[in-house]
């Protein structure tokens, strides 16, 4: 199985299964000189956590990071930067159903054709427990990014059809939806209930903003910043669709409605998402995306087993109702994971050029 690493230089490759012994990451390209500790990761992982709410998995793993290596005296010394996450809270028995029968809507179906077997106890590489490694990563690479004042803030936009319409960052961190309206945050927990007393599940809509980017990161033509923070989106499970700035509004908008007008005090609308040509412009960076209703329900679903056969499957176990407000960490540290690695792309370009 290829396609575990990410990145050019600073390039993450992420190890392990859900219901394996442990899994993590390493940081090939991480700079030297950034104060790093186990406690760094603590508020990351915890958001990313499940089971901190009623329409989440119990499943409760401490999630607790230990580096290996990579680190001296709390300071990453530039030499591969190994990151630990232990599996503790490992239950497979509930899983036994899913041994011979394929989930719809996940992974088994695809990785049984492809590799000949799958890991029916949680989905192996392709359960959201691999996605603990990446906000790891996202930890460092924020930590790299803080001092050059880019800061990176997600947050729920929609679930089960039901939209913020405010922007208010205070309150992001008070509800377990990480949405920044508090209205929004009433109707989607009652539509998530009636979702839940269903047997069913929700998607929705989550954004990440970020602040700061100096313009200049991005490079034409295959790696675009568009591009790169498209793939690591769509890098992470569930997630069916990705928009920059205006995105899929811009299909229906005019030229002159859509342009971002360019003054002397900077750009006066982004439509743009912050991003032209594949370069980062100075302003803020907006994208969406779009995640779909977990696969794990509840109710009856039509399937076939190994052999072909049609079946039934019934789940029982740890599942959870929605995972739009568990993916909004995640692509934090995706966003950030791209952010480092063009930062130090240009930074490199800039060295070539100053010699
Ligand atoms: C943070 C996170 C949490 C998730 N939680 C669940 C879950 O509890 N149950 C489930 O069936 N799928 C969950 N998923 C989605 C599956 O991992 C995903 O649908 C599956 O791997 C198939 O990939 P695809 O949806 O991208 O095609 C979650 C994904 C992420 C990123």
């Amino acid at each position: 199985m290829a396609g575990n690493s990410f990145g050019q230089i600073f390039k993450i490759t992420t190890f392990g299964e859900s219901h394996g012994k442990a899994l993590g990451a390493v940081i090939d390209g991480c700079p030297s000189g950034i104060a790093l500790e186990a406690g760094d990761f603590v508020e990351a992982m915890e958001r990313r956590r499940p089971g901190k709410s009623s329409f989440e998995t119990p499943r409760s793993e401490e999630d607790r990071v230990e580096i290996l290596s990579g680190v001296f005296e709390d300071v990453t010394t530039g030499t591969p930067l190994t990151l630990l996450i232990g599996n503790r809270d490992v239950k497979s028995k509930p899983y036994g159903v899913l041994k011979d029968l394929f989930r719809p809507g996940h992974a088994d179906y695809t990785y049984f054709r492809k590799f000949g077997h799958f890991d029916y106890r949680g989905g192996g590489r392709s359960s959201a427990r691999e996605t603990a490694a990446r906000v790891a990563c996202g930890v460092v690479a924020r930590k790299m990014l803080a001092p050059l004042g880019i800061s990176i803030l997600g947050h729920t936009l929609e679930v089960g059809g039901i939209r913020a319409r405010k922007m208010d960052p205070s309150v992001i961190h008070q509800n377990p939806l990480y949405c920044a309206d508090m209205e929004a945050v009433k109707g989607m927990l009652s539509a998530l209930d009636a979702a839940g007393k269903e047997g069913d599940s929700l998607g929705g809509v989550a954004e990440v903003l970020v602040r700061g980017c100096p313009a200049g990161l991005g490079e034409p033509v295959f790696d675009k910043l568009d591009a790169e923070l498209a793939k690591a989106v769509m890098s992470v499970g569930a997630v069916k669709g990705v928009e920059v700035g205006a995105g899929f509004d811009a299909a229906r908008l005019k030229g002159s409605e859509n342009n971002d007008p360019i003054t002397s005090k900077g750009f006066s609308s982004n439509n743009s998402g912050g991003i032209l040509g594949g370069i980062s412009n100075g302003d803020d960076l907006v994208l969406r995306a779009a995640i779909k209703p977990i696969p794990s329900i509840m109710k009856p679903q039509k399937t076939i087993d190994r052999k072909g056969r049609d079946a039934v499957l019934e789940l029982t176990g740890r599942f959870d109702v929605t995972a739009v407000s568990r993916i909004v960490p995640v692509l934090e540290a995706m966003v950030a994971i791209v952010l480092a690695d063009h930062y130090l792309r240009a930074s490199a370009i800039e060295q070539d050029f100053g010699a």
